[in-house]
């Protein structure tokens, strides 16, 4: 017997038995979609911290205990054992590959890194000091004019081949739209070279020397590749799939989630989080930013911090923290002053009342920077790093939505607040 909750109306005491649906892990949902139908009643959850948009079988968070399962796979397991092309297999095919698999997907995606070459010249077209961001987006979405032989999106191959080019060019787009904001020209990607060793190369190669990938700051990438791959319904992914639902080229779609990530509360958190730490500029400034920070009338916020369902700790921050003391060490920076400053500011935070009763924990983005940083990663480029990890996560959920044949375009309702039916009034009564 399935359990049921029941709803009743307060205008007339009709009741409408709601059935629950239960999920693998997690809390259940009640099934409110007979509502409005039956009540003539919508439900209101404008934010949607209460509201399901989708069942998925790709992700599963617990913020309570900072849980993060891909596919079932702790988060942590998979940065230390995985790589991301493997872990962007598993996310898009529900399992991990056995070698020959894993060997083929990598070969594809090696195979589909170049940009037709008329698609190159679109980044001529950008101010020379247009944000990587504003590039993305616009490289992404024109994708969809040049792959017409794909495009039939109710063709699971054709959904195969798009998120493995997807997966593939982002790296060179990204590259190109850093090359282009420093005027260098661009450099073509070279198939011997793993996911994360080709994308250093495209970004930091020059014509005028010969380039050597260090081994260590290509591992670093890859694990924060595999930490940012995907994070079940947050507002890009969710983006994604609202633009998918109309039935849309999925690059286009795809190009909607880089939009939405690039806001400051979401993947632009990064950029904002270094933009922060030189603003504070030293431990003794922190006191002062923390209460900035719990000002109700200052609009500054402590980047890095908070998240809408970790309320106990983001579990992909502890592992960056850890990870950024060895890259740091490896490197010759362990004395970095920024990765100081961002220990320090973590340890006052967590200490302090406000933090602590609003369950503000650093998330992913807090640590995330300092490494990107001492990679050589400038600071306009970081949620581009974000993107490019994302897009796996995106390409998984895209696919996973227009694969599922009960599929409609997404259409929420509102509650009107503004003015009720009147007539037009003329100028002169004006
Ligand atoms: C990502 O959804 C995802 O999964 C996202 C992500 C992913 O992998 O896709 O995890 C990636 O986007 C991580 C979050 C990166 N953003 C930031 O670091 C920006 C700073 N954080 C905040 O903007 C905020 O915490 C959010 C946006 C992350 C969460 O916002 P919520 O859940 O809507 O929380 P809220 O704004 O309602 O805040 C609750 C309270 C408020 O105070 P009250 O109104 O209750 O008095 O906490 C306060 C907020 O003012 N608050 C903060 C704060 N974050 C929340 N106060 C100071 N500094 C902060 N960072």
């Amino acid at each position: 017997m399935s359990k049921t909750m029941n709803f009743t109306n307060p205008e007339n005491g009709e009741v409408t038995e709601l059935p629950m649906i239960e999920g693998t892990l997690g809390p259940a949902g009640v099934d409110v979609r007979s509502v409005y139908g039956q009540q003539g009643i919508f439900t209101y959850d404008p934010s949607f911290s209460s509201t399901c948009s989708c069942d998925s079988a790709i992700t599963y968070i617990d913020g309570g205990n900072g849980i993060l399962l891909y596919r079932g796979y702790p988060v942590d397991q998979l940065a230390k054992n995985s790589s991301f092309i493997e872990v962007a297999y598993l996310l898009l095919n529900g399992e991990l590959p056995n070698a020959s698999e894993l060997e083929e997907f990598d070969t594809a995606i090696r195979r589909h890194t170049m940009l037709n070459e008329s698609l190159t010249k679109f980044f001529q077209g950008f101010r020379y000091d247009a944000h990587p961001m504003a590039m993305l987006t616009g490289v992404v979405g024109s994708l969809s004019g040049f792959y017409h032989d794909t495009t039939d999106i109710y063709n699971p191959e054709h959904r195969k081949i798009f998120a493995r080019r997807m997966i593939a060019k982002i790296p060179t787009i990204a590259a190109a739209a850093y090359k282009r904001y420093v005027g260098q020209p661009f450099v073509y990607p070279k198939n011997e070279l793993d996911y994360c060793s080709n994308l250093l190369r495209m970004l930091f190669a020059v014509p005028a020397e010969e380039y050597e990938v260090d081994p260590v700051a290509a591992k670093a990438l890859d694990v924060l590749f595999i930490l940012h791959a995907d994070h079940e319904q947050n507002a890009s992914t969710s983006t994604v799939r609202m633009a998918g639902s109309t039935g849309c080229n999925p690059y286009a779609a795809i190009s909607s989630g880089i939009a939405a990530l690039w806001g400051p509360a979401h993947g632009g958190a990064n950029e904002a989080v270094l933009r922060m730490l030189d603003q504070i500029g030293d431990v003794s400034q922190i006191p002062r930013f923390i209460e900035k920070a719990k000002d109700k009338n200052d609009p500054f916020r402590l980047m890095g911090f908070g998240h809408r369902v970790y309320k106990n700790f983001d579990p992909r921050a502890n592992i960056i923290r850890e990870y950024c003391h060895q890259v740091l060490e490896h490197l010759g920076m362990e004395d970095n002053p920024l990765f100081e400053l961002a220990l320090k500011l973590e340890e006052v935070a967590l200490n302090d009342d406000y933090f602590k009763e609003k369950k503000l924990y650093p998330n992913v983005d807090f640590y995330s920077g300092i490494i990107y940083k001492a990679l050589g990663i400038p600071v306009n480029m970081f949620t581009p790093m974000f993107a490019i990890a994302r897009t796996v996560g995106w390409c998984a959920h895209w696919m996973e939505m227009i694969g599922d044949p009960a599929m409609r375009i997404a259409r929420p309702r509102q509650i009107y607040v503004g003015s009720d039916q009147r007539d037009y009034v003329q100028m002169n009564q004006r």
